[in-house]
């Protein structure tokens, strides 16, 4: 194991109704004009913006609203936000949505005390690892993205559409308030996007080349075993709050780093898929079904153990000694089976991108002949072939 430095100092307050709380944790964390920021319609249809508000006034915290976060957040929401914080003196932010909403809010809480451009810290990740931002806080409505426990942001920028991420402790939410009821009214498609992001998560740090890892491997198993176990019943039956429950909080360890701490990360199929959501605008998740077994099937025989491990632990696949690839590509067909059984996709077409777009994706990474990843470093020509098994469809 990997030495390593953990700080997760987020006040998670989990379960039913725990929303009407949400006055008392800004107060508690010292906010006292506060930007309410949100997405599309979900939750002021559902009503949950009116609770929120009622909250915040039964505190007498002073608030401004700002809605209308799109997935796959941009820029033009993000400079607004900041010059709605200046103008109204605005000291904690409340993001009450899906990651989409908790990024642009992060966003938002970087760019305010800053003197550039918020992009920078895009442009150029190891800035954010000095700055200060403003305290934000989360009212999750989607288990998805993990956000409301991560030090990460993606935001896209409109000019180029590209799409980037920024990470430091100072966007570590200060608190986050999940009531897996408010995740009952999301359309089936919406929870499988999520719940292929959670276990995309958990893949990414899985796929190690650090040895002897077993406490975090086994927590990665058993966060993906919880998974397949849970998705399937919260897709059956919306209401099911045990199986919103359990998936909600999987979200959550799956990417604040507990599973990830120690051991080196891959993280390339997030970085081939980001391009697919800001080309065709995708869910994310969508995004991570084509591409993650499209990324397993071309590295696999960099660690057909681990391959195996993760095919036998989790897939209950049976192990064949004398073709141990056979075992491990067993695998990636079980966890394709899955996300097509969830109703994913699993090809580019599916999400409205075509073999064509292939040499603009693998432009847009901006690789410019380096290669990325932990667990195989890839370049340009690695990630053209990986799109090309993404356009392949896999139903047949
Ligand atoms: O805008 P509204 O009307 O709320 O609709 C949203 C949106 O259309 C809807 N929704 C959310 N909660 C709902 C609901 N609909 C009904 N009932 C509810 N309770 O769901 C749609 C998707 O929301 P979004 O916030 O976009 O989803 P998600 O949480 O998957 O976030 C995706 C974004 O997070 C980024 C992704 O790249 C993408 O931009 N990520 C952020 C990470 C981080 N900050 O740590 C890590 C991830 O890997 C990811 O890259
Ligand atoms: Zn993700």
């Amino acid at each position: 194991m990997n030495d390593f430095t953990f700080y997760s100092p987020t006040y998670f307050v989990f379960g039913k109704e725990r929303e009407n709380e949400a006055g008392k944790y800004i107060k508690k964390f010292y906010g006292s004009r506060v930007l309410i920021h949100y997405g599309g319609v979900s939750a002021v249809k559902s009503g949950l913006i009116d609770k929120i508000k009622l909250s915040l006034e039964k505190e007498g915290l002073y608030y401004k609203e700002l809605g209308g976060v799109k997935p796959n957040p941009r820029d033009g929401m993000v400079y607004k936000g900041i010059e709605l914080c200046r103008n109204e003196k605005i000291d904690f932010i409340l993001a009450v949505g899906g990651g989409s909403v908790i990024d642009s809010a992060k966003a938002i809480a970087l760019g305010t005390p800053y003197a550039g451009d918020f992009w920078d810290f895009y442009a150029d990740r190891s800035l954010t690892a000095n700055a200060s931002a403003l305290p934000v806080g989360t009212v999750l409505t989607i288990a998805a993205a993990g956000s409301e426990g991560s030090s990460d942001s993606v935001i896209t920028k409109e000019e180029g559409m590209l799409k980037r991420a920024t990470g430091g402790e100072c966007l570590r939410p200060k608190f986050s308030i999940l009531d897996p009821a408010l995740t009952q009214t999301l359309p089936a498609y919406q929870t499988a996007c999520g719940a292929t992001d959670i276990m995309a998560h958990v893949f990414e740090r899985y796929f190690t080349n650090t040895k002897r890892v077993e406490t975090t491997d086994r927590l990665c198993e058993a966060i993906l075993m919880a998974m397949i176990h849970e998705t399937p019943k919260a897709i059956a039956d919306p209401d099911d709050y045990e199986a919103r429950a359990n998936i909600m909080w999987a979200g959550m360890v799956a990417h604040n780093d507990i599973c990830g701490v120690g051991r080196e990360q891959d993280w390339n199929s997030h970085w081939l898929e980001h391009e697919v959501s800001s080309l065709t605008d995708c869910a994310h998740g969508a995004g991570l079904a084509v591409i993650m077994p499209a990324w397993m099937e071309y590295v696999c025989a960099h660690d057909i153990a681990r391959f195996c491990k993760v095919a036998c632990r989790v897939w209950g696949c049976p192990m064949d000694y004398d073709n141990p690839e056979s075992t491990a590509r067993a695998g990636i067909k079980a966890f394709r089976d899955f996300l097509r059984s969830i109703g994913m996709p699993t090809s580019l077409e599916e999400l409205g991108a075509t073999a064509s777009d292939i040499l603009y994706l693998v432009k847009t990474l901006g690789l410019n002949g380096k290669k990325t990843g932990g667990f195989l470093p890839l370049g340009e020509e690695d990630a053209e072939n990986i799109y090309k098994i993404a356009c392949r469809d896999k139903r047949f």
